[in-house]
């Protein structure tokens, strides 16, 4: 069984189109087959379990915190950034002590790493620009608002910043292509939350001049227009083409150039797989881009950035929005054919952990929740493990097997749901079976207790016809028999509880009487992992 799951996985990788020219059996790098996607770590998919550490905590004297975090969370990644004013502290001068000091420890830790590159944008600033220019406005401006007043943001329409973000950011990949051979750096993240709060775009005389020029030909191609819902034209002004969203467009197309640039510039040296994250808008309102970061990549802007910034390879939400409708949306959004899905940072809260199955059900890459250390703060390794704990306990069901999930999750094989706002039931579609999840914490005689906080979810895996995986926290679940079953008498013929190992599922126990009675197993806070035959009689 497990021999064939094995070889129909090498096949369908075999046969998977390359759609990152970079991905090889060695390198990182990211394919795609039928829509779905696979990030090859070593050669095969992996699922990034991920934490972010806060933004000042990668230095050598805030790393043990760090690692503390990574530890009890147990996550297989860490997303970590490094700083431009930290690498080239005098033009043309590098310094990589610390991209040194993060590759040692987190080979010691056993963990992979995330670069994140702060450098031209930080959340929409500069602040994180070399001092040499930050003293230099003239030559590294930022955009001028609309009446003129000065906005703290740099200006995309500055050749001499893009020309040294490209020349740092090219030094930073050689220097890894050499420093990190056994690959444990999987991808890195140019720039941060890239766009402008405050004004929609940058109002110079320079950027006014290029506003008011012609629309560049590759966004009016008319899959383009038509993806932006603008009318197909062959030309014109960004106002004339773009209308009311033309000041939002404009500047999404040249920040997105940028940084396409800088990350062309850095795959040149060496090709890992890059992405952009974003500061993410309102999904269910469509609101103007005054209420947002303007010119980042959000979802109503994707067909702008994926023109302008080829050589990146997927574009991610930030999930700090509140509300499952809303969280829903965004993933839906920014799960697209041409785009991997990946969320690589999220608020640490309880009711995030269950969006974590939803992305691995979709096929995401991972998942990362941001500011996994006390930042200072003076945390025990208790408190740590207590705030960490809705990932954490996730993390240590999953991790065990997380590469048979990133296989299954590739081939399509994995359905979540996630409790929504209302609490209401969920079903699953299993060809001759309906799953039903119902959440909530278990009570005397399979009465379940309604959670308060919507976290509960559950993540089942069709191994056949009749098997599944299952792991939940925080629900209840029942099959009924549909399709060619409707109407027969069924029963579980075997539920057992347990853990991958090295591929194989172990069993702990089985799970029978109590614990199964009344339609079917309940999962409690800590997540379990279940196999589960039913027969119909
Ligand atoms: C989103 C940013 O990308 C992070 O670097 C950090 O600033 C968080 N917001 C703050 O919570």
């Amino acid at each position: 069984m497990k021999k064939t799951a094995t070889i129909c996985l090498a096949l369908l990788l075999l046969k998977a189109g390359t759609l990152f020219a970079q991905a090889s059996r060695d390198m990182p790098g990211i394919i795609e087959k039928d829509g779905r996607h696979a990030l090859l770590v070593d050669g095969k998919p992996f699922l990034m379990l991920g934490g972010q550490a806060h933004n000042s905590s990668a230095w050598p004297g805030m790393l043990p915190k760090v690692w503390l975090a990574v530890e009890k969370m147990h996550a297989n990644t860490l997303e970590v950034p490094i700083y431009w004013e930290q690498i080239e502290p005098e033009p043309g001068r590098f310094d990589f002590s610390l991209v040194d000091t993060l590759l040692t420890q987190s080979r010691k830790h056993k963990v992979h790493l995330v670069l994140l590159w702060f450098a031209t944008w930080k959340n929409g600033s500069n602040h994180y620009m070399p001092e040499w220019m930050k003293t230099d406005a003239s030559k590294y401006p930022n955009i001028t608002g609309v009446k003129g007043q000065p906005v703290d943001s740099p200006s995309p329409h500055s050749q001499a910043t893009l020309e040294a973000d490209i020349r740092a950011f090219a030094a930073v990949m050689k220097y890894l292509k050499n420093a990190d051979t056994q690959h444990t750096v999987i991808m890195v993240q140019v720039e941060n939350e890239p766009g402008a709060w405050d004004s929609m775009r940058d109002y110079s005389p320079v950027a006014q001049k290029l506003f008011d020029g012609p629309v560049p030909a590759e966004l009016l191609k008319p899959e383009v227009l038509m993806d932006l819902h603008r009318p197909v034209v062959s030309g014109g002004t960004w106002q004339s083409v773009f209308g009311e969203r033309a000041d939002e467009y404009f500047h999404a197309w040249y920040v997105a150039r940028f940084i396409g640039q800088v990350a062309a510039a850095g795959k040149k040296e060496y090709p890992l797989p890059m992405y952009v994250n974003a500061a993410l808008r309102d999904p269910l309102t469509n609101p103007m881009a005054n209420s947002y970061e303007s010119g980042g990549p959000t979802d109503n802007v994707f067909p702008i950035w994926k023109a302008a910034a080829p050589a990146i390879d997927l574009l991610a939400p930030d999930i700090y929005l509140p509300g499952y409708e809303r969280v829903m949306k965004v993933i839906i959004l920014y799960d697209r054919p041409g785009n991997p899905l990946f969320v690589p940072e999220a608020a640490l809260i309880p009711v995030n952990a269950k969006y974590l199955f939803e992305v691995i059900a979709r096929g995401g890459i991972g998942f990362s929740p941001f500011g996994i250390d006390d930042n200072g703060r003076g945390e025990t390794a208790a408190e740590t493990t207590a705030r960490l704990a809705p990932f954490g306990q996730e993390y240590a069901a999953l991790a065990p097997m997380m590469r048979e999930l990133a296989g299954w999750a590739f081939e399509g094989k994995i359905k979540a749901v996630v409790e929504g706002d209302d609490h209401a039931d969920q079903r699953i579609y299993l060809g001759d079976w309906q799953a039903v999840v119902s959440f909530g914490a278990e009570k005397r005689g399979g009465k379940l207790e309604p959670n308060i906080e919507p976290v509960g979810k559950l993540m089942l895996v069709q191994l056949n016809a009749n098997k599944f995986l299952v792991i939940g926290s925080l629900c209840h679940l029942t099959f009924h028999p549909v399709g060619s079953n409707t109407g027969k008498a069924w029963q579980y013929l075997k539920v057992e509880e347990g853990r991958y190992v090295n591929g194989v599922f172990k069993p702990l126990r089985i799970l029978n009487g109590d614990e199964t009675d009344w339609g079917g197993p309940r999962f409690g806070e800590t997540p379990t992992v279940l196999q589960v035959i039913l027969i119909t009689r």
